[in-house]
């Protein structure tokens, strides 16, 4: 069995969590939660798309401090159309071990009882699939520990909602590339839809090639702009004839 290797958590001089591995913040130092509200749950029109469903699923690419977890989590506890089950997939290379999770999670007061319960079933740091059952059951944490690029093609559940966060493009190309874009569309529903904070052109035109159509909105805080971006079947379609046709398709 590979061991994993469980990130450096680092804090800067503004207090703002850093991976050492990556040199890069978890999140904005304009704000963790208040981002996660704005670019993962805003732009994939969250709460209301969950709202009289029975299952929804949401995956994210890099489970890092559980952050965009815990915000998920406090939206659908406080909305009382909340769908009945959620379903919340999440892949780590570099998970954290529990006691910096812990220091992490210290600076939002307001998940207290929801953070405590995700580290107080936060799995050992053996590589795989971890199934952890929260809030009653109602959501379910699937978190995949190993590379995402090797995790995901493996992974089979139609997805309602991708959250694109993976370091940046530019210090982690792989986790924006157009494999893992591939895989991603792979478990897309049809409508399905996406968000991140990144504008790159490569990561546009990663997801453009794998049929999400994709358009930029205004980005949280000091960021000018995000993406938000909807699978999209008849571009498959597309492709799919194209490809018959023998006439080479992006990607
Ligand atoms: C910006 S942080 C994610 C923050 C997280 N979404 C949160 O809410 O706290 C990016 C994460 O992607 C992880 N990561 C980077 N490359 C990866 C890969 N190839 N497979 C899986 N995870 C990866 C990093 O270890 C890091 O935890």
């Amino acid at each position: 069995m590979i061991a994993l290797e469980p990130a450096h958590l680092v804090f800067n001089a503004e207090g703002t969590p850093c991976s050492e591995q990556f040199s890069e913040v978890y999140h904005s130092a304009d704000g963790g939660h208040a981002q996660a509200r704005h670019v993962f749950l805003g732009g994939n029109d969250l709460p209301a798309r969950w709202r009289g469903r029975k299952r929804f699923v949401i995956l994210e690419t890099g489970f890092g401090l559980g952050l965009n977890l815990l915000a998920t989590w406090l939206e659908w506890l406080n909305d009382d159309q909340r769908c009945v089950e959620l379903h919340f997939v999440s892949f780590e290379k570099y998970p954290l071990r529990i006691g910096d999770l812990a220091r992490a999670h210290a600076a939002w007061p307001e998940f207290g009882r929801i953070a405590e319960a995700l580290r107080n079933q936060w799995p050992v740091l053996s590589p795989g699939v971890h199934r952890l059952e929260l809030a009653q059951r109602r959501i379910i944490l699937t978190l995949g520990f190993g590379d995402a690029l090797q995790l995901l093609p493996e992974f089979e559940m139609p997805v309602d909602a991708f959250y694109l966060d993976g370091f940046s493009p530019a210090k982690n190309p792989e986790m924006w590339s157009g494999a893992l874009c591939r895989s991603l569309a792979r478990l897309a529903v049809p409508g399905a839809t996406l968000a991140t904070w990144s504008v790159a052109g490569t990561v546009r035109r990663a997801l453009s090639a794998a049929n999400f159509v994709v358009e930029k909105r205004p980005g949280f805080a000091s960021k000018r702009q995000m993406l938000v971006g909807r699978y999209d079947c008849q571009a498959m379609h597309g492709d799919v004839e194209r490809e018959a046709q023998g006439i080479a398709v992006d990607g």
